[in-house]
């Protein structure tokens, strides 16, 4: 394939292809978006920017956007962003971080993106996550594998920014089995004591809740076969997006951020994991990628497989996390207020 195939599209507003729930477009986020999605519409944007790259990478954009540059590149999306966001919508970028040329030194790109969408442009920092990548190459090979004084760098930054300090959310959609050592200590029993740290553990702190609160650091293989995607865009011709983020990533977030029915935005799509996570979890969405084959090759996703009966698929593999999967009825309808006057919200009405 020669690089000319993935040149930047000319915006259509025509989609690519549509499905039940979603529609990919092909074009630039910044022309597009404001003529396809209403503003104050959107209840998450989930996404993957181009990174911020030492050397040029061959997808879209992504060639252009030095990590020195980045900041100024990534303000007008921002603000486009913030239009398109409902009050109590997300913004959840995951991106990596980068090494200042020629040095075994790292840029501060990602977290001064950071720091401007906070200070100039309006977001609030719900919370930091860090996806922790086990399959990652050793990269750098200079600093990592030649020379050998810097560790493989295997872990993304995962900004969760939101319009107002009370975006809905709630943890309860992403709760995780306990550890084996949580197990024991259900089984055993636990003597009530003041810990080292001065914490009081209580005997409630006992009380077997059968699920755990997962932190903020998501252990996630990108080891992902996506055989029907790969296929399709082998059959085709068309080019395998070179970094696509693993479906449990998008999943995440979009279970503890969004209800069945809300609309999850992703524009710098590439392949559109986003898309596909969002029609199989029954959320609206729209994705863009500037790259129209790599959004050609992104139909692959959609179409109908057959399963061997009686056999489930596996999503959500976060190691040790839960998916709730046959609990989804159970489900609570995220707070609007984002958990700001969480007492009387207490008793609402169940989705679904
Ligand atoms: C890191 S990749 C996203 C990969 C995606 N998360 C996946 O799993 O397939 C970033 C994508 O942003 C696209 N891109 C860059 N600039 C863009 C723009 N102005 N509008 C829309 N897409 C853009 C690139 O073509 C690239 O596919």
């Amino acid at each position: 394939m020669s690089r000319n195939t993935y040149r930047s599209s000319p915006a259509r507003l025509q989609p690519v292809f549509k499905t039940a729930l979603g529609q990919a477009f092909a074009g630039d986020s910044l022309e597009l978006l404001p003529r396809l999605v209403p503003p104050h519409s959107v209840d998450l944007i989930m996404t993957s920017p181009p990174y911020g790259l030492i050397r040029n990478k061959d997808y879209g954009h992504a060639r252009c956007v030095p990590a020195d540059q980045y900041v100024e590149w990534f303000r007008p999306f921002a603000r486009l962003f913030k239009r398109l966001l409902k009050p109590t919508g997300s913004l959840v970028i995951d991106i990596g971080g980068s090494w200042v040329p020629g040095m075994p030194t790292r840029s501060l790109y990602h977290y001064e993106l950071l720091v401007t969408l906070v200070r100039h442009e309006g977001f609030y920092l719900a919370q930091e996550f860090y996806w922790w990548n086990p399959s990652k190459l050793p990269t750098p090979a200079e600093w990592v594998t030649v020379r050998r004084i810097r560790v493989k760098d295997a872990v993304n930054c995962i900004w969760w920014l939101s319009s107002t300090p009370w975006p809905k959310a709630s943890n309860r959609r992403v709760l995780q089995p306990y550890s084996s050592s949580m197990e024991d200590l259900l089984k055993k029993g636990y003597e009530a004591r003041r810990r080292p740290s001065g914490h009081d553990i209580s005997g409630n702190f006992i009380r077997n809740n059968r699920r755990s609160i997962p932190a903020n650091l998501l252990a996630i293989a990108n080891t992902e076969s996506n055989s029907r995607y790969l296929r399709y865009c082998r059959l085709r011709g068309l080019p395998i997006h070179p970094s696509r983020f693993p479906s449990a990533l998008p999943e995440f977030f979009i279970r503890m951020l969004t209800n069945r029915g809300d609309l999850v935005l992703d524009p710098f799509a590439g392949s559109c994991v986003t898309g596909e996570v969002s029609e199989r979890m029954g959320r609206r969405w729209i994705c863009v990628d500037v790259v129209a084959q790599y959004v050609e090759g992104a139909r692959g996703r959609f179409l109908p497989t057959q399963r061997p009966k009686g056999k489930r698929p596996i999503y959500y593999r976060i190691p040790h996390a839960d998916s709730l999967r046959g609990e989804e009825k159970d489900e609570d309808l995220l707070p609007d207020d984002g958990g700001r006057f969480a007492k009387e919200q207490r008793g609402r009405a169940r989705v679904d």
